[in-house]
């Protein structure tokens, strides 16, 4: 285990924004000047996505730089962090639906660049399943950037507490919290799932670039032990102190017990 000692946080790496609207917008900014770079290139843009509350006023500046700014997404390919597991793409609580909601159904990506780990295959399947995202992640070279929220138990896509740091895409049994967190989408405990397809803690870092957002009080209890506290599995996020190309994105609310 590294203890944190012996890592001083970086703080150029990270942005405190006076509200919510404004950390999400410079979110947003980030996601499209990576999308016109790699336009000008002649390049896809592999985007990395997230989904909950903390990503959606992200996803509503980037529609708005659609559709009023002239960006464009037909060079963007996407892979989603994670959906829960069993679910139908019907079900309002899918992270499918959530995407195309949220985004996908307001900009201009194309279907086929559109990746979520969802399945209907047997769990006896799930592993094969798992391996063939992760090698399609890397067909095309890898993500180029990352967008991660942070759960309050520290997870990063739904790789929760005790998740090794080199675990790639699977099947995960969510966390009490978890669960517990999702009941105001789903209206009820009994009716969350107790599993989730994951992209591992290996997949996310080896993004060239990640932005992890924390919006909200509610966040900064976490966000000062993934920022500060020691580096271990029991803090999924913790392992990003580590990497050079993370960018932390906070409002105040959430910075608020972080030592500057
Ligand atoms: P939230 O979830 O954005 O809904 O707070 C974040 C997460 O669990 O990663």
């Amino acid at each position: 285990m590294i203890k944190s000692s012996n890592i001083q946080p970086d703080f150029d790496k990270l942005t405190v924004y006076d509200s919510a609207v404004l950390a999400s917008k410079y979110t947003a900014k980030k996601i499209a000047e990576l999308i016109l770079q790699k336009q000008k290139e002649g390049n896809r843009a592999i985007l990395g996505l997230a989904t909950g509350n903390t990503p959606k006023m992200v996803y509503q500046e980037l529609i708005r730089l659609h559709k009023y700014e002239g960006l464009s997404f037909s060079n963007v390919v996407s892979f989603n962090l994670d959906e829960y597991y069993p679910i139908s793409v019907n079900d309002e609580q899918s992270y499918t639906y959530f995407m195309n909601n949220n985004l996908f159904n307001h900009v201009d990506i194309t279907q086929e660049n559109i990746h979520i780990p969802h399945t209907d295959c047997s769990s006896n399947q799930i592993s094969e399943y798992c391996l063939d995202y992760e090698n399609k992640i890397k067909s095309y070279g890898g993500l180029d950037l990352q967008l991660l929220g942070i759960g309050r138990n520290g997870h990063i896509g739904f790789n929760e507490p005790g998740s090794k740091f080199d675990s790639i895409t699977r099947l995960i049994d969510l966390h009490p919290l978890t669960r517990e967190d999702a009941i105001e989408n789903f209206g009820d405990l009994d009716n969350v799932p107790h599993q989730a397809i994951t992209m591992g803690i290996n997949t996310i870092v080896q993004a060239k670039k990640i932005l992890l957002l924390a919006l909200g009080e509610r966040k900064s209890e976490i966000i000062k032990k993934a920022l500060n506290g020691t580096i271990a599995t029991e803090v999924p996020s913790s392992i990003l102190q580590t990497l050079p190309q993370v960018e932390y994105i906070l409002d105040r609310e959430a910075a608020v017990l972080i030592q500057k």
